[in-house]
């Protein structure tokens, strides 16, 4: 059963089911105030008739009396203890056939007849030869019946004037709830026909559930597209970039096949060739692995390392390569850390360095209340600030031949951001003064503290 059929019908079959409960209720209350209203009466007559009776010698005057007290619509009768009429009055032929009823004690009694119900009390008291007899005074319940009747009536159409809005609401609340979801399901049916990201148009602003479900869902629609752009994009820049050093091997194999036997300057250009692009694939293919494992968000491996150390080892290696001037300032901070992916950072920033910037490059550490900050700046020409933006998004580069011939990718600051992110740090460049670049991570230090945390 659909959703919006459940709660019409559950909303609705719930209201008629209080509605009838209730009208059942006044209906009987009614009955019974009614009913308890007439016998309430036939007991002040029938005292009155008793005492009359009483005082009454002669039977002719206690049949008068009878006659005369008989209520319209009723009957008086006297009955003896074997249930037989000794005396009766009235002008209902219909109820002369109620059985005569012998009662030693005061009773009320609610009968139906042919001329619909009726109520009756009884009395004992002792007739003019001695014996016990009863008083039966009943009365037809006609005109009860028609208040009762009317009641019916007016319940009824009450009852109609209120299920229909209640028909209608029912109808309006399940539309309200569920379109909303049928939306939903139409759009992730078209978007699964299709192929494609698609948004729910959403017209009123309200803040309930539904509408927080349409909101979420848009957003995240919206991620995820972004995200899937983002990864095509890379898959293509990656497959661009892998293309590039395959071609310069390709082409270099077929000339070492052609002249490479009888000319040895072109075996030479060729085999060098071949190895520095090999080199420079096996470069980018390792970071693209490192982006994706950083993508995964795997856990870091935290413990207490001195980075001061740690940051002058990255120097001492990186001059292994360069015979540029490079120095570590900064106190000796031991912290929370991953050693292996702060050793990475650090190394990308000065590999930076060495291959765009100048000498002296300078990697400083400081450390506040809540967080480390570690900067690594050179002396060279600098990034032009509207590139700043830019500059660690993935295969990008300022000036791309003159990165490609220092065998760069694009690739290392932004493997950069994603290791200060993980970090729970950011990442930011700036000029330094009074030229080249300055590199500041941020590690905010209760940040790694909570992912270690986390990670245990
Ligand atoms: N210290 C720096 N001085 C000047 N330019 C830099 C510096 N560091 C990075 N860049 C610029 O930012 C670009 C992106 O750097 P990166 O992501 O490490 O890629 P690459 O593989 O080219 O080194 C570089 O191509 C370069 O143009
Ligand atoms: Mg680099």
């Amino acid at each position: 059963m659909k959703l919006k059929t459940r709660i019409q019908l559950l909303t609705t079959g719930l209201l008629v089911v209080v509605l009838l409960a209730a009208h059942i209720g006044i209906y009987f209350a009614s009955d019974h105030l009614l009913v308890k209203t007439v016998t309430d009466r036939l007991d002040n007559q029938s005292e009155d008739i008793l005492q009359a009776l009483q005082k009454s010698d002669s039977g002719e005057s206690t049949a008068q009396l009878i006659k005369a007290s008989t209520p319209t619509n009723g009957m008086i009768r006297v009955i003896s203890s074997d249930e037989k009429v000794l005396s009766i009055g009235t002008r209902l032929p219909e109820l002369r056939e109620v059985d005569p009823v012998y009662s030693e004690n005061h009773q009320t009694a609610i009968r139906k007849t042919s001329i619909g119900r009726t109520a009756s009390v009884f009395y004992p008291f002792i007739w003019g030869d001695g014996q016990v007899v009863t008083l039966e005074i009943t009365e037809s319940l006609v005109q009860e019946e028609e208040t009762l009747g009317v009641l019916r009536g007016v319940l009824f159409v009450s009852a109609l004037f209120i299920l229909l809005p209640v028909v209608f609401g029912a109808r309006l609340l399940a539309r309200l709830i569920t379109n909303p979801i049928g939306a939903l399901i139409t759009t992730m049916d078209d978007m699964e026909r299709s192929g494609s990201f698609q948004t729910i148009s959403q017209k009123s602003r309200t803040n309930d559930e539904l509408s927080l479900l349409t909101r979420t869902f848009n957003r995240m629609i919206d991620r995820l597209e972004g995200n899937f752009s983002r990864q095509q994009q890379f898959v293509s820049d990656a497959s661009h970039e892998l293309k590039t050093p395959l071609t310069v091997i390709n082409s270099y194999a077929s000339v070492l096949s052609r002249w490479g036997k009888s000319d040895p300057s072109v075996r030479d250009e060729a085999i060098e060739a071949i190895h520095s692009e090999t080199i420079r694939m096996q470069h980018l293919v390792k970071q693209l692995l490192d982006l994706a494992r950083e993508d995964q968000q795997g856990a870091l491996d935290l413990e207490q390392h001195n980075i001061t150390q740690l940051s002058r080892q990255a120097v001492q290696r990186m001059q292994q390569i360069t015979n540029d001037e490079m120095s570590v300032n900064g106190p000796e901070l031991t912290v929370l850390i991953d050693a292996e992916k702060y050793q990475q950072l650090l190394f990308i920033l000065l590999d930076n360095a060495v291959k765009y910037g100048e000498a002296p490059i300078i990697v400083s550490l400081e450390k506040n209340k809540s967080n480390i900050k570690l900067t690594v700046s050179d002396h060279g020409p600098g990034i032009d600030p509207a590139e700043w933006e830019h500059v660690f998004d993935r295969f990008f580069r300022v000036d791309k031949s003159r990165s490609r011939n220092k065998g760069g990718s694009g690739l290392g600051l932004a493997l950069a951001y994603e290791i200060a992110k993980s970090h729970g740090g950011t990442i930011q460049v700036q000029a330094n003064e009074p030229q080249g670049t300055k590199f500041i991570v941020d590690f905010p230090i209760e940040g790694i503290e909570r992912r270690s945390e986390t990670n245990d």
